[in-house]
């Protein structure tokens, strides 16, 4: 759903100033320690200010969705910012690896069809480190042990684990016994800059895609197990990619939805299907409310 023009312009500019004035503090800090100046955490803390929780508390957004869900909701406290850096046109948040580092989905960004979108549905755990590309000798390498899964633990050279909990995202690997997947409602997204053409770090969304992932749950729901990745019903949804190129890709939505999808899809030589997203094509001040099982 597309709210056209319901932010003003005075409040989409002191959000844009906020966002500059953090990363220019985290640029600061970054170069200092001979960081790498990538988006680093830093710059997501500039999600607290005040300006980033009033584009969705002080416009409307908030009335209209306590409206659809016939529920209160709360004021939010914070936001996600999401920006997309000159020249890094694969958005992967992998400054360790570069601009064409490996996704999530075990396959390098710039090897990603429709500006890097692989898609995923929020509220599941993405790693516990940055993915990693495909070791020499996994064996060896402490990223990939599954010895201690449930807490932090790191590698000889002070490395998380892939496997470790919580995940890059805060996720969980395990939730509940009914759910690996957090309870989400809706995503509700205020462009900040101009977005009328695509590969601008437009939203990227799977216009129906709900209904696959629907389908995939009510399928696990009635074989009695959990919902979400890591399917312990046989093959709804696992977990890992073993056949990504790092070995280790996270399916962040089942396989079913890239087979519902295949026809306007970008199929790779190695048989993995790319559904081809609708990037929303926003202006400044528009905002856009997503139902939670929409792939993104
Ligand atoms: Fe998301």
């Amino acid at each position: 759903m597309v709210l056209p023009n319901v932010i003003s312009p005075e409040a989409v500019l002191q959000a844009r100033r906020d966002i500059y004035r953090g990363v220019g503090t985290a640029w600061t800090a970054l170069s200092r320690k001979d960081g790498d100046p990538g988006a680093g955490d830093e710059v997501r803390t500039t999600g607290t200010a005040p300006s980033i929780a009033a584009l969705f508390n002080d416009f409307g957004l908030r009335q209209l969705l306590e409206e659809c869900l016939e529920a209160p909701v709360p004021e939010v406290q914070q936001g996600q910012i999401a920006l997309l850096f000159p020249g890094n046109a694969v958005n992967q948040s992998n400054p360790k690896y570069g601009d064409s580092g490996m996704a999530q989905c075990g396959h390098p960004g710039d090897s990603i069809p429709w500006w890097g979108w692989s898609g995923h549905l929020d509220g599941q755990w993405a790693g516990g480190c940055v993915p990693p590309e495909k070791p020499d000798v996994p064996e060896t390498d402490g990223r990939y042990s599954f010895e201690s899964p449930m807490e932090q633990t790191f590698n000889k050279d002070g490395e998380t684990h892939w496997y470790s909990d919580p995940s890059t995202n805060g996720g969980l690997l395990h939730f509940s016994p009914e759910s690996n997947l957090a309870n989400f409602t809706c995503l509700v997204g205020v462009a900040l800059s101009d977005q009328t053409m695509e590969g601008v770090g437009n939203l990227g969304l799977l216009k129906g895609g709900w209904k696959v992932v629907n389908d995939v749950l009510n399928q696990q729901r009635a074989a009695g197990g959990t919902l979400g990745p890591e399917d312990y019903q046989g093959g709804l949804w696992p977990r890992e990619d073993v056949k990504a190129p790092n070995g280790h890709g996270l399916r962040h939505m089942p396989d079913a939805v890239r087979e519902a999808f295949k026809e306007d899809a970008v199929t790779t030589p190695d048989g993995q299907i790319w559904p081809r997203p609708t990037l929303m094509q926003l202006k400044a001040g528009d905002a856009v409310v997503v139902l939670h099982q929409t792939p993104q």
